[in-house]
Protein backbone atom coordinates (compact mmCIF):
# COMPACT_ATOMS: atom_id res chain seq x y z
CA UNK A 1 0.00 0.00 0.00
CA UNK A 2 1.47 3.71 -0.75
CA UNK A 3 2.47 5.83 2.07
CA UNK A 4 -0.05 8.83 2.60
CA UNK A 5 1.66 11.90 1.28
CA UNK A 6 2.52 14.26 3.83
CA UNK A 7 -0.05 17.05 4.28
CA UNK A 8 1.03 20.75 2.30
CA UNK A 9 0.20 23.28 3.66
CA UNK A 10 -0.33 26.82 1.57
CA UNK A 11 3.61 28.28 0.87
CA UNK A 12 4.66 24.60 1.88
CA UNK A 13 4.15 21.96 -1.19
CA UNK A 14 5.78 18.41 0.24
CA UNK A 15 7.78 16.05 -1.79
CA UNK A 16 5.55 13.07 -3.00
CA UNK A 17 6.94 9.55 -1.76
CA UNK A 18 8.69 7.92 -4.40
CA UNK A 19 6.30 5.12 -4.07
CA UNK A 20 2.79 6.93 -4.27
CA UNK A 21 1.12 5.04 -6.85
CA UNK A 22 0.76 9.20 -8.83
CA UNK A 23 4.13 9.41 -8.86
CA UNK A 24 5.09 8.71 -12.62
CA UNK A 25 8.23 6.17 -12.44
CA UNK A 26 10.53 7.11 -15.03
CA UNK A 27 13.27 5.94 -14.18
CA UNK A 28 13.07 2.92 -16.58
CA UNK A 29 15.81 0.74 -17.86
CA UNK A 30 15.30 0.62 -21.48
CA UNK A 31 14.29 -2.61 -23.40
CA UNK A 32 13.85 -3.35 -26.93
CA UNK A 33 11.24 -5.92 -27.45
CA UNK A 34 12.04 -6.46 -31.47
CA UNK A 35 15.36 -6.74 -33.29
CA UNK A 36 15.62 -4.64 -36.35
CA UNK A 37 15.23 -7.25 -39.61
CA UNK A 38 12.82 -9.29 -37.28
CA UNK A 39 9.72 -10.24 -38.60
CA UNK A 40 6.99 -10.76 -35.60
CA UNK A 41 4.22 -13.50 -37.41
CA UNK A 42 0.78 -12.28 -38.11
CA UNK A 43 -2.21 -14.05 -39.69
CA UNK A 44 -1.99 -11.98 -42.95
CA UNK A 45 -2.13 -15.37 -45.29
CA UNK A 46 1.25 -14.17 -46.60
CA UNK A 47 4.43 -16.44 -46.41
CA UNK A 48 7.55 -15.57 -44.25
CA UNK A 49 9.96 -14.96 -47.40
CA UNK A 50 7.38 -12.76 -49.31
CA UNK A 51 6.63 -10.30 -46.16
CA UNK A 52 10.55 -10.44 -45.71
CA UNK A 53 10.90 -9.57 -49.33
CA UNK A 54 7.91 -6.65 -48.81
CA UNK A 55 9.68 -5.56 -45.78
CA UNK A 56 13.30 -5.21 -47.20
CA UNK A 57 12.04 -3.52 -50.61
CA UNK A 58 9.87 -0.69 -48.53
CA UNK A 59 12.53 -0.11 -45.68
CA UNK A 60 14.72 0.95 -48.93
CA UNK A 61 11.73 2.82 -50.61
CA UNK A 62 11.27 4.65 -47.28
CA UNK A 63 14.73 5.61 -46.59
CA UNK A 64 15.26 7.46 -49.86
CA UNK A 65 11.60 8.99 -49.37
CA UNK A 66 12.75 10.35 -46.50
CA UNK A 67 15.76 11.61 -47.65
CA UNK A 68 13.87 13.07 -50.76
CA UNK A 69 11.11 14.95 -48.12
CA UNK A 70 14.29 16.48 -46.42
CA UNK A 71 15.85 17.71 -49.53
CA UNK A 72 12.51 19.25 -50.03
CA UNK A 73 12.61 21.21 -46.61
CA UNK A 74 16.43 22.00 -47.43
CA UNK A 75 15.68 23.64 -51.01
CA UNK A 76 12.40 25.13 -49.54
CA UNK A 77 14.72 26.94 -47.04
CA UNK A 78 17.94 27.78 -48.84
CA UNK A 79 16.01 28.58 -52.48
CA UNK A 80 16.96 31.96 -53.75
CA UNK A 81 16.49 33.98 -56.94
CA UNK A 82 13.80 35.71 -59.00
CA UNK A 83 11.23 32.56 -58.63
CA UNK A 84 12.13 32.25 -54.82
CA UNK A 85 8.32 32.59 -53.85
CA UNK A 86 6.59 29.95 -56.15
CA UNK A 87 9.41 27.63 -55.25
CA UNK A 88 9.37 28.26 -51.63
CA UNK A 89 5.74 26.97 -51.69
CA UNK A 90 6.14 24.43 -54.38
CA UNK A 91 8.92 22.76 -52.82
CA UNK A 92 6.94 22.97 -49.22
CA UNK A 93 3.84 21.29 -50.69
CA UNK A 94 5.68 18.75 -52.13
CA UNK A 95 7.53 17.86 -48.89
CA UNK A 96 3.95 17.36 -47.30
CA UNK A 97 3.12 15.12 -49.61
CA UNK A 98 6.43 13.14 -49.13
CA UNK A 99 5.92 13.44 -45.63
CA UNK A 100 2.64 11.61 -45.71
CA UNK A 101 3.95 8.90 -48.33
CA UNK A 102 6.76 8.18 -45.28
CA UNK A 103 4.06 7.34 -43.13
CA UNK A 104 2.21 5.27 -45.48
CA UNK A 105 4.98 3.06 -46.53
CA UNK A 106 6.01 2.61 -42.59
CA UNK A 107 3.46 1.79 -41.11
CA UNK A 108 3.04 -0.79 -44.35
CA UNK A 109 6.65 -2.32 -42.92
CA UNK A 110 4.98 -2.80 -39.23
CA UNK A 111 1.78 -4.09 -41.16
CA UNK A 112 3.56 -6.71 -42.50
CA UNK A 113 5.28 -7.23 -39.12
CA UNK A 114 8.27 -6.07 -39.81
CA UNK A 115 10.45 -2.97 -38.59
CA UNK A 116 10.37 0.48 -40.52
CA UNK A 117 13.81 2.33 -40.17
CA UNK A 118 13.12 5.66 -38.20
CA UNK A 119 16.17 7.51 -37.30
CA UNK A 120 18.18 10.11 -39.32
CA UNK A 121 21.51 8.12 -38.65
CA UNK A 122 20.31 5.07 -39.19
CA UNK A 123 18.51 6.35 -42.35
CA UNK A 124 21.40 8.01 -43.99
CA UNK A 125 23.34 4.74 -43.95
CA UNK A 126 20.52 2.84 -46.27
CA UNK A 127 19.35 6.05 -48.58
CA UNK A 128 21.40 5.65 -51.99
CA UNK A 129 20.16 9.25 -52.53
CA UNK A 130 23.45 11.32 -53.10
CA UNK A 131 24.18 13.51 -50.23
CA UNK A 132 24.20 17.41 -50.72
CA UNK A 133 26.34 19.76 -49.52
CA UNK A 134 25.48 21.85 -46.46
CA UNK A 135 25.88 25.11 -48.23
CA UNK A 136 23.24 26.47 -50.92
CA UNK A 137 23.33 25.24 -54.07
CA UNK A 138 21.62 27.58 -56.82
CA UNK A 139 18.43 26.69 -58.30
CA UNK A 140 18.92 24.54 -61.01
CA UNK A 141 21.04 22.64 -58.77
CA UNK A 142 18.54 22.09 -56.43
CA UNK A 143 16.17 21.17 -58.75
CA UNK A 144 18.05 18.72 -60.96
CA UNK A 145 19.24 16.86 -57.54
CA UNK A 146 15.49 16.59 -56.52
CA UNK A 147 14.70 15.08 -60.05
CA UNK A 148 17.61 12.33 -59.60
CA UNK A 149 15.81 11.49 -56.04
CA UNK A 150 12.69 11.18 -57.85
CA UNK A 151 13.67 9.02 -60.69
CA UNK A 152 15.49 6.45 -57.99
CA UNK A 153 12.78 6.10 -55.97
CA UNK A 154 10.42 5.38 -58.68
CA UNK A 155 12.77 2.96 -60.55
CA UNK A 156 13.24 1.02 -57.76
CA UNK A 157 9.82 1.44 -56.38
CA UNK A 158 8.56 -0.08 -59.80
CA UNK A 159 10.53 -3.45 -59.41
CA UNK A 160 9.67 -3.54 -55.57
CA UNK A 161 5.73 -3.29 -56.49
CA UNK A 162 6.26 -5.77 -59.82
CA UNK A 163 7.98 -8.36 -57.17
CA UNK A 164 5.34 -7.83 -54.64
CA UNK A 165 2.23 -8.60 -56.74
CA UNK A 166 4.03 -11.66 -58.32
CA UNK A 167 4.61 -13.03 -55.00
CA UNK A 168 0.91 -12.33 -54.49
CA UNK A 169 2.05 -9.50 -51.72
CA UNK A 170 -0.41 -7.12 -53.38
CA UNK A 171 -1.12 -4.79 -50.86
CA UNK A 172 2.66 -3.98 -50.78
CA UNK A 173 1.89 -3.52 -54.91
CA UNK A 174 -1.26 -0.97 -54.78
CA UNK A 175 0.66 1.43 -51.81
CA UNK A 176 3.93 1.34 -54.16
CA UNK A 177 2.00 2.17 -57.37
CA UNK A 178 -1.11 3.94 -55.88
CA UNK A 179 1.07 6.22 -53.54
CA UNK A 180 4.82 6.29 -54.03
CA UNK A 181 4.79 5.95 -57.93
CA UNK A 182 1.78 7.95 -58.57
CA UNK A 183 3.25 11.01 -56.57
CA UNK A 184 6.70 10.80 -57.39
CA UNK A 185 5.65 10.89 -61.50
CA UNK A 186 3.38 14.34 -59.86
CA UNK A 187 6.53 15.86 -58.51
CA UNK A 188 8.40 15.26 -61.08
CA UNK A 189 6.30 16.83 -63.93
CA UNK A 190 5.79 19.91 -61.30
CA UNK A 191 9.62 20.33 -61.00
CA UNK A 192 10.84 19.59 -64.70
CA UNK A 193 8.68 22.15 -66.55
CA UNK A 194 10.90 24.64 -63.91
CA UNK A 195 14.01 23.62 -65.79
CA UNK A 196 12.64 23.80 -69.61
CA UNK A 197 14.33 27.48 -71.11
CA UNK A 198 11.11 29.03 -71.97
CA UNK A 199 9.86 33.05 -70.93
CA UNK A 200 7.01 34.28 -70.25
CA UNK A 201 7.39 36.89 -73.33
CA UNK A 202 9.52 36.61 -76.42
CA UNK A 203 12.44 39.67 -76.65
CA UNK A 204 11.55 41.59 -79.67
CA UNK A 205 13.85 40.91 -82.32
FE1 LIG B 1 8.47 26.87 -44.22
Amino acid sequence: MAKKSAAATPGNVAAMPVDDVAQPNFKIEYREIQAFGTLKNLPLGIEDNVRSSSVEALNQVLADTMTLRDLYKKHHWQMSGATFYQLHLLLDKHYEAQAELVDSIAERIMTLGGLSVAMAADVAELSRVPRPPKGREDTPSQLARLLEAHEMILRYARDAAEEAADAGDSGTDDLLISEVVRTNEMQVWFIAEHLAETSLTRGEG
